[in-house]
Parts: structure tokens; C-alpha cells; sequence
């Protein structure tokens, strides 16, 4: 009997960061009869690592290639990266991708697509990148009912926080520091003022509980108007601010998305992860609490993932979204009040406590700084205006306890008023 010898073919569209990635490391792959069939790219005056003859600048000719057995998608561009993951799927073919943008807007679309013409698309590296975040959900967490996931899931942004942190520097030099060593983009907005998290939330949203919602009704706050006040704040709390997005069952089925800056304490899971490293906790009802942390993008790290679904593609894996076809969970903004720190302008701060009727537990005397507890509807209702006005909103568990903060801060002159 001749045995048949394994030989498969990847067109892959975009060769930046994560299509050289994936590129290096189907060659270190050659031998196991891999190879990347043709490569298309948008720019023909840009310098490249390989001979102009290996690149096509015309998609159809990767997507009208049928001697390919598998399409990675890996494009800095949204709404062409739709088109592409379209037309594959249409076209009932395999196709991996990396968007996390394009596939949090449009799951439903992506998953009809997938049953109606029998193709198939894997996102591994859209979340987490090197992280199997995803494909532990599904396979592992598949039929387990998942009491939270929580995690830090943007890179940039907890680079940025950890420099504050460990350098007390400001803001604008850690953002910049992170843009000069390629971990922030020229235009950081969807790390920093949360997108990016969103994205991967609404993504891991669908894996985890079988929720399908769109990032703009998700509630969200980013790092963008962080003050050296509240890092102060937190150290003095034995806390790290860090970016989380969570997922949190409550009563009747409904489960609870948010993004947003958190007061984590030491101790907990979250307050090791550090620099451009990425982390998940998945509680779930039975197996207890599990961790994962990684790099969470970078051209090899995330060509690596990207690798990971190609070979467990070709496979036969494909995402069977358990959860949604049992769960069924639906979205609610919750019940339980929050406390929220709001750092900003003291005539904002003052125009939102005149708006809302609540109670601050703390606040300093040039009402520049206030603690007060809030409901989940009250903080969505004026999530705009708090944006808009450049207020910094952070999130302080209930596990961190508020009780050293008027003596501390008295005592050691952090804050700049007497009190709080
Ligand atoms: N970078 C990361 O660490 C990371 C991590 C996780 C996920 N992702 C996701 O991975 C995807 C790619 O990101 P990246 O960082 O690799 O981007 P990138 O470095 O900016 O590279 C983008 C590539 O896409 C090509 N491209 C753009 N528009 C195109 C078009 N219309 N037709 C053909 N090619 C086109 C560009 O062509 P030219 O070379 O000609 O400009 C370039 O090669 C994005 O969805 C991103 O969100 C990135």
C-alpha cells in the first residue's frame, strides 16, 4: 500500500506582525510537509523580507486558488478582513483569523456562515494570542457551568500600568515607552480606552457562557485619564491597577460584561501579571478556579496560535459552541452596587454627583478625587459623560478593604488634600 505523503497548502493574507510570525514558524514546520502557497500583501513599495515575486497584491488570486487547503486571514484592516473572512466561508473553506474587531461585531453572521456552506473558522489567536484560551473553554469548559472569567486581556494597556506602577512616571512617557518597543500602535485609542479588551470579551462571551453581544452594548472604561493620584492610591491600598474584563454568571441564567480599571489586590491571580503578558481565571462551578497567562501578542506568539488552529484545522476541529447551543444565557448589567474611585476635573466630578444621587464613601476636599458606591444601571447611564468629561473610573472590589484610607492618607500626605 502507497502511503499518501502529507502536503498542505496556506494562503496567507497580511505578512505584518502576526503574518511574518506565522510565516517563520510554518517554515520551522517545513518538514512536516507544510508550506505557505502564496502570500498577499496591500503595499508594493514596502520593503520586505522576501523576493517580490513571492507576494500577490490581488486577493481573489489566494482566494480563487483552489490547490490551497486552508486561508489565514491576518489583515490590519477591518472592514476588507470581513469581506475576505465572507467569501471564504461562502465559499465553504477553512479560515483562521486573528480580528478580533471584525469577529466580536459579527459572530451570528460568522457562525450562520459556517453552518450554511459547511466551512469552517478558527480565531485562537484573536484573544489572548499565544494563550489556548478558547479552545479550553470549548473543549474543556464545554458542558461545565463557568461561575467567572475574568482576565487581563490587552497587552498595551497593562504594560502601560505596570511602568506607572514600578516608575511612578507619567501616563504620556509609559504610553509612549510602549509604542517605541512595538507594544502599542501609532494609534493606541482601542488599547487604551478599552476596545481591544471589549473585542476579546465579547468573543470569550460567546465560548464561555453562549452569549452572542455586540461590544457597543457592553460596558466599558479604559486607562486613558489614569493619574499618578491613582496609583498612589493603590499602593497605598497594597493594590495594582490593572485593566479587567469580566464575565460573571448571576441569578436566572444572565451573566454580567464588563471592562474596566480594577484595584486588584496582592495575592490575587491578576496582580502578578505584568508588562505586555496576558491572563485569564475561569472559575468554574465545579472544577474550582484555573489560571492561564502568556503573551498576549507579538509576531511569534501570535503566528503561533495562528498555527495552532491551521494544524487543528486541517484536523477536523472546528468550534462547536456548546455553550450556545445549550446555555442560552442572556446579558444584564446586574444588581449588585459597585464602588467606583472617579479621578478628574472637581467641576465634573461635581456635575455627575449633582446628576446622581449617591453617596460618596470617600472624597477629598477639592472634590477632585471621590469613592462612592454606584448601581451597574447608574455607572452605564453616565459612562458617556465620564468619558467625554476625562474622568479616570476604576473599579474597587469588595475584597479590598476602604478602612486604612482616611488614616493613610492623612498620615503619609499621598493624596493632595488633607482629606479624603
Ligand atoms: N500584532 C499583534 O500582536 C496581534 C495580536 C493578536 C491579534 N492581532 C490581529 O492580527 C491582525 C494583523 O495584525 P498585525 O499586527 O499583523 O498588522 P500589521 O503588522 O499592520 O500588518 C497588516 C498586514 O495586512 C496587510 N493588509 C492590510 N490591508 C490589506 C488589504 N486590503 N489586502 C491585503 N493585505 C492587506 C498589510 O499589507 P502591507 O504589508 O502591504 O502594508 C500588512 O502586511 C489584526 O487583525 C490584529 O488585530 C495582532
Amino acid at each position: 500500500m502507497k502511503i499518501q505523503k502529507f502536503r498542505k497548502r496556506i494562503g496567507l493574507i497580511g505578512f505584518g506582525c502576526v503574518g511574518q510570525g506565522l510565516y517563520d514558524v510554518v517554515e520551522a514546520n517545513r518538514h512536516l510537509g507544510w508550506e505557505i502557497g502564496s502570500i498577499c500583501v496591500k503595499d508594493k513599495d514596502k520593503p520586505r523580507s522576501l523576493p517580490a515575486s513571492s507576494f500577490t497584491y490581488n486577493v481573489q488570486e489566494v482566494l480563487q486558488d483552489a490547490s490551497l487547503d486552508i486561508i489565514a486571514e491576518l489583515i490590519s484592516d477591518p472592514a476588507e478582513a470581513l469581506g475576505i473572512i465572507r467569501q471564504a466561508l461562502q465559499q465553504g473553506r477553512t479560515v483562521v483569523s486573528a480580528n478580533k474587531k471584525v469577529i466580536s461585531e459579527n459572530l451570528p453572521e460568522l457562525i450562520q456562515l459556517q453552518q450554511r456552506y459547511g466551512g469552517v473558522l478558527l480565531y485562537e489567536a484573536s484573544v489572548c494570542g499565544s494563550i489556548p484560551v478558547l479552545r479550553t473553554l470549548e473543549a474543556y469548559y464545554g458542558s461545565e457551568p463557568l461561575v467567572e472569567v475574568r482576565g487581563i486581556l490587552n497587552g498595551s494597556s497593562n504594560y502601560i500600568l505596570s511602568k506607572l506602577h514600578a516608575e511612578r512616571g507619567s501616563y504620556h512617557s509609559a504610553l509612549r515607552q510602549a509604542q517605541e518597543l512595538g507594544f502599542a500602535e501609532a494609534d493606541p485609542a482601542l488599547d487604551v480606552e478599552g476596545g481591544d479588551a471589549l473585542h476579546k470579551l465579547c468573543i470569550l462571551a460567546a465560548h464561555a457562557y453562549g452569549v452572542l453581544v455586540h461590544p457597543e452594548d457592553v460596558l466599558h472604561f479604559g486607562i486613558q485619564h489614569i493619574s499618578p493620584e491613582a496609583i498612589e492610591l493603590a499602593d497605598v491600598l497594597k493594590c495594582r491597577i490593572k485593566l479587567v474584563g469580566s464575565l460573571k454568571a448571576v441569578a436566572h441564567g444572565q451573566v454580567v460584561l464588563q471592562v474596566i480599571p480594577t484595584f486588584i489586590p496582592a495575592g490575587d491571580a491578576l496582580y502578578d501579571v505584568e508588562a505586555e503578558f496576558n491572563g485569564l481565571e475561569v472559575e468554574a462551578r465545579f472544577a474550582g478556579k484555573q489560571f492561564l497567562k502568556g503573551r498576549g501578542a507579538g509576531s511569534h506568539p501570535t503566528g503561533s496560535a495562528v498555527w495552532a488552529d491551521v494544524a487543528a484545522a486541517v484536523r477536523g476541529y472546528r468550534y462547536t459552541y456548546p455553550k450556545l447551543c445549550t446555555n442560552q444565557a442572556t446579558v444584564t448589567a446586574g444588581d449588585t452596587g459597585l464602588t467606583i474611585l472617579l479621578q478628574g476635573e472637581p467641576e465634573q466630578i461635581a456635575k455627575f454627583l449633582e446628576q446622581v444621587p449617591s453617596e460618596a464613601l470617600f472624597q477629598s476636599q477639592d472634590q477632585s478625587q471621590v469613592i462612592l458606591s454606584l448601581s451597574p444601571q447608574q455607572l452605564g447611564q453616565h459612562a458617556a459623560f465620564l468619558k467625554q468629561q476625562g474622568v479616570f473610573v476604576a473599579a474597587i472590589p469588595a475584597n479590598v478593604s476602604l478602612d486604612k484610607i482616611p488614616e493613610r492618607l492623612k498620615a503619609e500626605e499621598i493624596l493632595p488634600v488633607e482629606t479624603l
